[in-house]
């Protein structure tokens, strides 16, 4: 990222623990520390990959960034039209505002979608809820969405069931889309579809983005589909960002041992159709009970004592790159 352009989106020391309860009373004995200090900015027009492994939070992270959680501690400011959105402060009117400027795509196009609303009512809540548009004005805004989405004017009466995965994303899209929004959160909005279909629905937000100036956040477990959509890539392991960086950078030069894990699994032409690659061995860690030290040391090849005991910080590490491992600058990683 540039120091000179001014980000987006900016996220600062973003938190979100989940208590855990338990007993008659539902005492709280400890917290699931789904995000851990992650700063991060996005700029206008990019598409920031996240990257991890499941449960390494790259959900709550971006639910906590749309304030579909409540976050723990942290900032989150949004800069549209010269004004900045303190995000986790709004509160009535404004919320109406930032949810007109940032919207989600979900993974599960099955799930996400209420089965009792049509494809009219489904697209046009959000200008119904935000105060947008109504009546005439919201049914012509829901028309040209959806066939900007590749849908067509005879599916606006029907209701969900009757559509595709893949039509069913479109949906999704369309519904994020209507309120001309800057930025989009898209969690894993392949994920769920058919491999035939996931090009497509790649091909799409591609699309939309270049025609919109959209800016991305855009989330996947696996690491070839963050490489056809991302500018930057920021990896989360265990809550924690442990590296970010200029995609091409990422890629070829991973810097956390991490990433290189991540990236072995990325299958080669050779092995497509072969089972995918564990990213790493040994077990996510519970998030409730960290390792010390770096949390990846008990699955790194290139741990040492000092990881067992020293917390990396995150550093920054050439242009746009930083990473949290003790041994960055003289590991030699492999990428692709
Ligand atoms: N509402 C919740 N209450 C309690 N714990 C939660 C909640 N949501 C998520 N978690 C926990 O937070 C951690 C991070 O979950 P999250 O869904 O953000 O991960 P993820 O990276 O999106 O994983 P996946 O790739 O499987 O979608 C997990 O341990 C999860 O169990
Ligand atoms: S700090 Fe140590 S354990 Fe952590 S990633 Fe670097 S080498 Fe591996
Ligand atoms: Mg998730």
């Amino acid at each position: 990222m540039s120091e000179q352009q001014e980000a987006l989106l900016e996220v600062r020391g973003l938190k979100k623990y989940f208590p855990i309860q338990k007993g008659f009373l539902r005492r709280t004995v400890g917290y699931v520390k789904a995000v851990d200090d992650v700063n991060i900015g996005v700029l206008a027009g990019e598409t920031l990959g996240v990257v991890g492994e499941s449960g390494s939070g790259k959900t709550t992270l971006g639910r906590c960034i749309l304030r579909l959680y409540e976050p723990t501690a942290g900032e989150v400011l949004l800069r549209t039209n010269g004004n900045t959105m303190d995000v986790i402060q709004l509160e009535g009117k404004e919320m109406h505002t930032f949810r007109r400027n940032a919207q989600m795509i979900f993974q599960d196009p099955y799930a996400s979608l209420n089965p009792r609303m049509n494809v009219l009512e489904t697209v046009g809540e959000p200008l119904l809820v935000n105060g947008v548009a109504k009546g005439k004005e919201l049914e012509e805004r829901v028309m040209k969405v959806i066939l900007q989405v590749g849908l067509r004017v005879e599916h606006l009466r029907r209701f969900p069931h009757s559509f595709s995965g893949g039509q069913r994303q479109r949906i999704g899209i369309a519904r994020a889309l209507v309120v001309n929004p800057n930025l989009i959160v898209a969690d894993e909005p392949v994920s769920a579809l058919d491999v035939s279909i996931q090009a497509q629905i790649l091909n799409l937000l591609k699309d939309l983005q270049s025609q919109y100036h959209l800016t991305y956040i855009f989330i996947s477990h696996a690491m070839s589909v963050i490489r056809y959509m991302a500018d930057r890539i920021a990896v989360m392991y265990a809550g924690k960002l442990v590296e970010i960086g200029p995609k091409q950078a990422v890629l070829s030069q991973p810097l956390h041992p991490y990433s290189e894990a991540l990236l072995a699994a990325v299958p080669k032409a050779s092995q497509r159709n072969r089972r995918l690659r564990m990213a790493s061995a040994g077990e996510p860690p519970d998030l409730a009970n960290l390792p010390s030290g770096c949390v990846f040391h008990p699955r790194c090849k290139y741990a040492t004592d000092k990881c067992k005991t020293e917390v990396p910080t995150l550093r920054s590490m050439g242009p746009g790159r930083t990473v949290s491992c003790h041994y960055a600058d003289t590991l030699k990683l492999e990428g692709i």
